[in-house]
């Protein structure tokens, strides 16, 4: 066991642990953070994602010695605001959620494109999102939903 001290949504937390869990089961079993969803559990479907230091990464595949000192945003956190509200409204405008269980993962994605292009073209999306699967949608609503938000949200990314 060791401690280590991180910020999870804004709030600065101290937490035993064995290093080598993965954050993904900490949010999940030990902080409720049950919107990071677990898909794959290898890297590949980013259902699990969240922002450490404001980059997306797979929480399936970061072990909780990585996260000593950073910055994690997870899906509840980012749902605190402007930017989610208007993924949130984009996505359900759109049709970009259906089962929604890759939604959270999708709009961390989104959230992680905007901030580095703030209007991104259709390939540039389809990049953007091509770490995130879904089973539902076949893509085209969601990228539709990027690109309705990049619209309603211009100047807030
Ligand atoms: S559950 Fe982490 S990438 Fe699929
Ligand atoms: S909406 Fe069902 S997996 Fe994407």
């Amino acid at each position: 066991m060791a401690n280590i001290q991180f910020s999870l949504n804004g709030t600065s937390i101290s937490v035993d642990c064995d290093l080598s869990e993965r954050l993904l089961d900490f949010l999940r079993s030990k902080s409720g953070k049950t919107g990071v969803k677990e898909g794959c559990g290898e890297g590949e479907c980013g259902a699990c994602a969240v922002l450490m230091n404001g980059k997306i990464v797979n929480s399936c595949m970061v072990p909780l010695a990585n996260v000593a000192y950073k910055d994690i945003v997870t899906i509840e956190g980012f749902a605190k605001t402007e930017r989610f509200k208007i993924l949130e409204r984009a996505f359900s405008e759109t049709g970009g959620v259906q089962c929604g269980f890759c939604t959270p993962g999708m709009i961390i994605a989104s959230e992680s494109l905007l901030n580095i292009n703030p209007h991104p073209s259709d390939e540039v999306i389809k990049i953007g999102l091509s770490g995130n699967l879904c089973r539902c949608t076949g893509y085209n609503m969601i990228i539709d939903a990027v690109k309705l938000a990049a619209k309603l949200g211009d100047g807030l990314w």
